[in-house]
């Protein structure tokens, strides 16, 4: 698959850059080619020459380069890759991704390519987490941008959190992922060729979606937690990005990649799980696909609950709201609202009484007896007020996919 890739490596300034050599040298020994670009803040922390050395291939760095110009100009150098990889990503140079400013060769090829654009950012903790920051991530991922996580640890500058580069090997997977996955279909939208050619039932309508487990902390380091790899809810996420909806995932702890196009919004427990759905209310729909756990531990320690050499400490539980049910009687309800239920024995009767207990409209019912939970087939009835239509095993992109086909039934253009 990789023989004929080419990818578009655009480096930006920051101590992180010297891993982009690392990763040019990845891509090259997959097979790929690479043509890198690298800004003049980039240039401080490696050389072109460098870059040259280990793609084999020319370095940009000039937008009013004439020699460059005559040989290949910036809208082909944007337009001639599969996948355009910004690495690493600044906090300036997200800003200037999301407000569109093109004033040098790097931003000015991120503005006219029609190509993916995956963004790898590395920052000062304080500048992953603050305001501006945030937005422009939230926004660049609403535009189709992925937005890869930075990983957490010691950073250059002696602090501690979230904002370094992640390992030039995930970046060379992510790569990988989003060679072989089809366009989002918000891309599709910037073309209007594409536009028409695709069938986008789902454009206009607002679908929350809800997937993973959640964690429970008893302590500052235990958690009550449950199998859920949060496959499923973010293949329909994705699915129901591609056929046109604006998508809000609100995802427990799990690790897996943003679908392209798709506003995910991360939390931990059931009540922050909510709270965010509810933030995302209004909605044409909700797909409750978390495996949200029932009880919590009715308090939670402030420090670390120490072994005791009698017996052990008694762990009380407190329940959990249902979000579902609460989202059934609230008054912005979705339009079309669908659970899940994960059982493991009477699949049908139990999905049948909990379509009625939990006032939705459909439940999709998975025997997650076998290894559904973190596999990646399932098989699932759809149960409704007209009955039972069972479906047979299948990849779970692919009944996202048919799933998301029957929502558009309902609520589609
Ligand atoms: O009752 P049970 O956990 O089997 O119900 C499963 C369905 O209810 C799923 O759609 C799940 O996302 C949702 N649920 C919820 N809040 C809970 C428990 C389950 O929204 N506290």
């Amino acid at each position: 698959m990789n023989e004929t890739k080419h990818i578009l490596l655009i480096i930006g300034g920051g101590i992180a850059a010297y891993k982009s050599c690392e990763l040019v040298r990845l891509i090259r020994k997959e097979g790929m080619t690479v043509r890198c670009v690298i800004t003049k803040s980039g240039q401080e922390f490696v050389t072109p020459m460098t870059l040259a050395a280990l793609s084999e291939n020319p370095v940009f760095t000039e937008l009013f380069d004439l020699k460059d110009e005559s040989e290949m100009g910036h809208i082909q150098l944007s337009r001639e890759a599969d996948l355009v990889v910004v690495c690493p990503a600044t906090a300036d140079l997200m800003a200037k991704m999301n407000a569109g400013i093109a004033d040098d060769l790097a931003t000015t090829l991120l503005l006219a390519t029609d190509k993916r654009v995956l963004t790898v950012p590395a920052m000062n903790v304080r500048m992953w987490h603050h305001p501006a920051t945030r937005r422009n991530v939230q926004q660049l991922r609403s535009d189709a941008v992925h937005v890869m996580e930075p990983d957490e640890g010691e950073m250059a500058c002696g602090e501690y959190g979230a904002g370094r580069l992640p390992e030039p090997a995930a970046i060379l997977t992510e790569i990988q992922n989003m060679l072989g996955q089809p366009a989002p279909a918000m891309m599709l939208s910037a073309q209007p060729d594409f536009a028409e050619a695709e069938h986008r039932p789902l454009y206009g309508k607002k679908i929350i979606v809800t997937a993973g487990p959640t964690h429970e902390a008893i302590d500052p380091v235990r958690y009550i937690a449950n199998r859920s790899s949060g496959r499923q809810g973010f293949a329909i996420a994705q699915a129901a990005a591609e056929m046109g909806a604006e998508v809000i995932l609100v995802a427990g702890p799990v690790h897996l990649v943003t679908p392209p196009g798709v506003i995910r919004w991360d939390v931990e427990s059931a009540r922050e799980m909510q709270i965010e759905v509810e933030k995302a209310l209004p909605a044409d729909a909700a797909i409750m696909v978390a495996a949200v756990a029932d009880y919590r531990a009715a308090d939670t320690a402030e420090q670390k609950i120490k072994k005791k050499d009698d017996a052990p400490t008694p762990l009380a539980l407190a329940e959990n709201p249902d979000i579902l049910a609460s989202l059934a009687r609230h008054e912005k309800r979705p339009g079309l609202l669908i659970g899940f239920a994960a059982e493991t024995e009477n699949l049908k009767d139990h999905a049948a009484a909990k379509l009625a207990k939990k006032g939705c409209d459909w439940i999709v019912a998975n025997d997650v007896s076998g290894d559904v939970m973190g596999g990646s087939e399932n098989s699932v009835h759809i149960v409704t007020k007209d009955g039972i239509e069972s479906w047979p095993k299948a990849h779970k992109e692919v009944v996202a996919r048919k799933l998301m086909e029957k929502v558009a039934d309902v609520i589609g253009n």
